[in-house]
């Protein structure tokens, strides 16, 4: 239903009108299909007269002020643009989280005014990290807000209490101290609060309640957990709806901005993004942050999608423990110990950011009974697996058509950077020939090019030096990676390298297999038969089924 431009209409005094997003028809009612365009659960309800409208009504000259012109009225005189040189920046006087990992994610901590919105699926640890920063920001003297709409105040406070054992004073817990801090120090804090106690709390789902108490209280810094739960009262949406979600950002950041708050908007996020929720708002917030991992295992990656204060490459490693979240500060450490060097495990020299990361990536290829064999992969991109399969298979000599492929990032951690390439096709190559990379321990990182060459990638040097760090000497890199690097101009002087032992698989095979002919890896596929060992079935060329 159309809104009418007759007398009922303005008889009736509406604030909100609901919007389709995507015919943009305006309706008094909600609908659940577009009675204009015909799509479902288009309609969003959006305040009628809201400030937002009012700056889209303003004249054109004003709306358009720039440089020192912000907040220029409509009926003032004209602003001048001013070069950029002119503008006067002020440096940004952030607040440190006190949690490391999260200032590097954040550009170097949070941004009195800015608005950070964190997301990540329920149960991942939102609540413990924001609980955490407003319990190290407390202890150092900053004026904070917890504002829960999803837990009573006690829940919140039973939380803390955790946080306060395993968490003495603020720093992050050494490595097997939390959870065995004895009672009596429990007690000792019952005394004397922790500062994750001392942090005010306000359980309230009534967003002008909270924006009052905001207001009024004044804090530095402000988290909302969660954007869901609030309910702007003259909307008619259920909380977390499109248009709740959108009001309730919208006016918090209003008074953020107004007032220098940082706030911190806590919002659930599937890994799908299908609680579509909080993703409308990240053309709101200054600030995106993911916070990911599997509920199940205890690391946690926490990535920024969008950064006006910094840049989007940082991501920052927690593990979940009993006394909270901890830093793993030392992951590459952690992940080259635990790597086991078996046929089909590699070690990656990987960039996380600006910071090298050594991570063991696994393959397993197993013959496949399917017509489609399976392609799973996890901390990486499916996309990415298929495109190093196929060159390894055109360029590589190892093919892998008629076997399932299952490749893993250990410690669940997810890489989005081309230099990963030549650890996952070193992987499968090793996993479908049963031969554990040679010489360990080695690490690998490169691109793969189509036709079959490596290219160079981002910080070799540094990649280089924490690989030497945790006593990986030799690491099979890109033309031009430096000194330190073995390096390998294509993927089969690569694969030489790393399972030099030639192509026919393990030591069992090998006395059987006959001197190589032409180029070593030119044969892997004859030498394997030759050898009566079991060639994985190839798939039927979909080309020649075709012919
Ligand atoms: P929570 O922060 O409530 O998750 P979210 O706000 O993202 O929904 O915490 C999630 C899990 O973390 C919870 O199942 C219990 C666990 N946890 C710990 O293991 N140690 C701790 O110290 C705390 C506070 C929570
Ligand atoms: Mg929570």
């Amino acid at each position: 239903m159309s809104i009418p431009a007759g007398a009922y209409a303005q008889a009736v005094a509406r604030t909100t009108v609901h919007v389709c997003s995507q015919c943009g028809l305006q309706s008094a009612q909600w609908h659940g299909q577009c009675p204009e365009c015909g799509e479902w659960n288009t309609l969003i309800e959006e305040r009628l007269g809201s400030a937002r409208a009012a700056r889209a009504k303003r004249p054109r000259a004003s709306a358009e002020s720039a440089g020192g012109g912000r907040g220029a009225r409509a009926d003032g005189p004209l602003p001048t643009p001013v070069a950029l040189a002119d503008v006067g920046a002020a440096p940004v006087a952030r607040l440190s989280t006190g949690i490391g990992e999260l200032d590097r994610v954040l550009g170097g901590g949070l941004v009195p005014g800015a608005l950070v919105l964190l997301g990540g699926s329920p149960g991942i640890g939102k609540s413990t990290l924001t609980n955490m920063v407003l319990a190290h920001l407390q202890r150092d003297g900053a004026r904070t807000l917890y504002v829960s709409g999803e837990e009573s105040a006690e829940q919140v406070r039973l939380r803390a209490e955790r946080l306060a054992l395993g968490d003495a004073l603020g720093a992050p817990a050494p490595a097997g101290a939390a959870g065995a801090i004895p009672i009596d120090t429990a007690r000792r804090h019952a005394a004397a609060p922790a500062p994750a106690l001392q942090v005010p709390v306000l359980a309230e789902t009534d967003l002008d309640v909270v924006l009052d108490v905001l207001a009024a209280s004044a804090p530095q810094v402000c988290v909302i957990d969660s954007v869901q739960t609030l309910r702007a009262a003259d909307m008619s949406g259920a909380p977390g709806s499109v248009g709740q979600v959108r009001e309730v950002a919208a006016r918090v950041m209003e008074l953020a901005k107004e007032r220098a708050i940082a706030v911190i908007l806590v919002g659930h996020v599937t890994k799908e993004g299908a609680l579509a929720g909080p993703r409308v708002l990240e053309h709101l917030v200054d600030c995106v942050l993911q916070f990911e991992g599997e509920r199940e295992r205890p690391y946690r990656e926490l990535r920024a999608l969008k950064n006006r204060f910094g840049s989007t490459n940082e991501a920052g490693l927690f593990e979940m423990r009993q006394g909270g979240l901890v830093e793993v500060l030392d992951a590459s450490a952690r992940f080259v110990a635990e790597a086991t060097r078996a046929p089909g495990s590699v070690v990656l020299a990987a960039m996380e950011g600006s910071r090298p990361l050594l991570v063991e990536v696994q393959a397993l290829v197993a013959p496949s009974e399917l017509e489609q064999p399976r392609r799973v992969v996890s901390g990486l991109d499916r996309n990415r697996l298929a495109l190093v399969l196929a060159i390894l298979g055109r360029h590589g000599g190892v093919r892998t058509a008629g076997a399932d492929v299952f490749v893993n990032v250990v410690g669940g951690v997810r890489l989005e950077e081309p230099g990963c390439d030549l650890a996952v096709a070193l992987a499968v190559a090793s996993a479908s020939r049963g031969m554990p990379i040679a010489a360990a321990p080695r690490a690998c990182f490169g691109e793969l090019g189509l036709t079959g060459e490596l290219r160079w990638v981002g910080h070799p040097e540094r990649r280089l030096q924490e690989a030497a760090k945790h006593g990986l000497a030799e690491v099979i890199a890109p033309p031009g990676s430096g000194p330190g690097a073995r390096e390998a101009a294509t993927l089969r002087e690569a694969l030489a390298a790393a399972l030099p032992a030639g192509p026919s698989g393990g030591s069992r095979t090998r006395r059987a297999v006959p001197e190589p002919t032409g180029t070593a890896l030119a044969n892997v596929e004859d030498r394997r038969a030759r050898a009566g060992e079991r060639v994985l079935r190839p798939a039927p060329d979909p080309a020649a089924r075709d012919a």
